[in-house]
């Protein structure tokens, strides 16, 4: 990512962040617990939300990015250590993790189903895997717009996809879904997920959908 847009990232995203996202990544986060992964952390937005973990390992690769998160290290009270590394690639070993985090990124990493793997493995089996993303709308008018926006969109916005199905992405990585929350009429979604292997053929997936 460029310098410039980790240093206009904050500011665009603020009126949406204090009217909206913040009430979401707080309550989200604040169910963290345990030691903690988070995936793209961006410049930090997260980390004074964190209320039960024990420890956080955040990972971002963006030197930029990175650099704007260590200023918000001390608006947490949890010890949280930043590394500057690819969710396709994590350095830590097999089940290290209670909990894994990602907020707004499932869109922008360049090969997702190879993350999820990584998360799978570095998550404790039964770990418990939040995300906040935003996806591709099922409608028959906003999807297609989703697509046919997405290839100019992820120029100016360092490779986001508007059209990212994550729901899909963590079934057919084997994800068993517990919650999914929709905001903005099911363009944001939170997912709680549970790191466990999909068993048979048999409705495993329990799925409540809240609408906000
Ligand atoms: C839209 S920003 C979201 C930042 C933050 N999580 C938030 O909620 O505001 C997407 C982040 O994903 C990071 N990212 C891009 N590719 C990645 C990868 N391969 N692995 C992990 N993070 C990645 C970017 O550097 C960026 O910080």
């Amino acid at each position: 990512m460029g310098k410039w847009f980790a240093r206009l990232y904050d500011m665009v995203l603020a009126p949406i962040e204090q009217t909206k996202f913040k009430k979401i990544r707080k309550s989200l986060i604040g169910k963290a617990k345990g030691r903690v992964l988070e995936i793209g952390s961006g410049t930090g937005v997260n980390f004074p939300f964190y209320q039960l973990a024990l420890h956080v390992d955040a990972i971002e690769p963006d030197h930029y990015m990175r650099k704007k998160s260590l200023k918000r290290l001390d608006k947490s009270e949890i010890p949280i250590q930043t590394h500057l590394v690819k969710a396709e690639k994590l350095p830590f070993a097999d089940h290290t993790f209670d909990t894994v985090v990602g907020t707004l990124v499932f869109c922008t990493i360049p090969n997702p189903e190879r993350a999820l793997k990584e998360v799978q493995r570095v998550c404790k089996p039964d770990g418990k895997v939040l995300l906040f993303e935003h996806v591709r709308l099922n409608h028959s008018k906003f999807g297609p717009l989703q697509d046919a926006l997405t290839p100019v969109w992820s120029k100016v916005s360092e490779g986001c996809r508007l059209n990212q199905n994550t729901v899909e992405l963590l079934q057919n990585a084997g994800f068993i879904i517990h919650t999914i929350e929709e905001h903005f009429k099911g363009l944001f979604l939170v997912i709680k997920c549970v790191n466990e292997e999909r068993r048979t053929q048999l409705p495993s997936i329990t799925q409540q959908s809240v609408r906000h």
